[in-house]
């Protein structure tokens, strides 16, 4: 597997319990690379486009009124087989059923404050990045 890029956001209930450098440490001790990084405040619509695949789903408007509640840190994470890398140490999507020793069983309050966005494919890697990064901004 070639380096790979992914797109992760730490989310409102991180920033907002200083944890942004807990859940960094266990992404670089799970061997990926932070290459890019900003604290930002997402805008109601930079949510809605950035969710978009699920404007048809129940927890839709609750999903952008949790983005846009507090800052976030939208990074880039570099590394061997970095999409699938950062979702096993992400955990779960629902932390009851994350597994130990992974961010959202350590971290996550609940299924929809569950503290980390990463990209579930190449395609929406390469999409989510460019919404909030210019290629110099991402320094490998
Ligand atoms: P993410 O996109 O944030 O990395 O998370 P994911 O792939 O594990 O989960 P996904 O199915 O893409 O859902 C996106 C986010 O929506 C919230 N959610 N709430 N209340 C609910 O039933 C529900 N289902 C999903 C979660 O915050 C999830 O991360
Ligand atoms: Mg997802």
């Amino acid at each position: 597997m070639a380096l790979q890029r992914t797109f992760s956001i730490l989310k409102p209930d991180v920033t907002r319990r200083s944890l942004t450098g807990a859940v960094n440490a266990k992404i670089e001790a799970a061997g990926l690379r932070i290459v890019a990084q900003k604290r930002v405040l997402m805008t109601r619509r930079e949510a809605e486009t950035f969710y978009a695949v699920h404007k048809e789903r129940p927890f839709f408007g609750e999903l952008v009124e949790f983005m846009t509640s507090g800052p976030v840190v939208v990074q880039v994470l570099e590394g061997e087989d970095a999409i699938q890398r950062y979702r096993d140490v992400m955990g779960a999507t629902n932390p009851e059923k994350a597994a130990a020793g992974t961010i959202r069983k350590e971290f996550a309050v609940s299924m929809g404050e569950n503290s980390v966005h990463g990209s579930d494919a190449p395609e929406t890697a390469a999409v989510e990045i460019a919404q909030f990064f210019s290629g110099n901004e991402i320094v490998g």
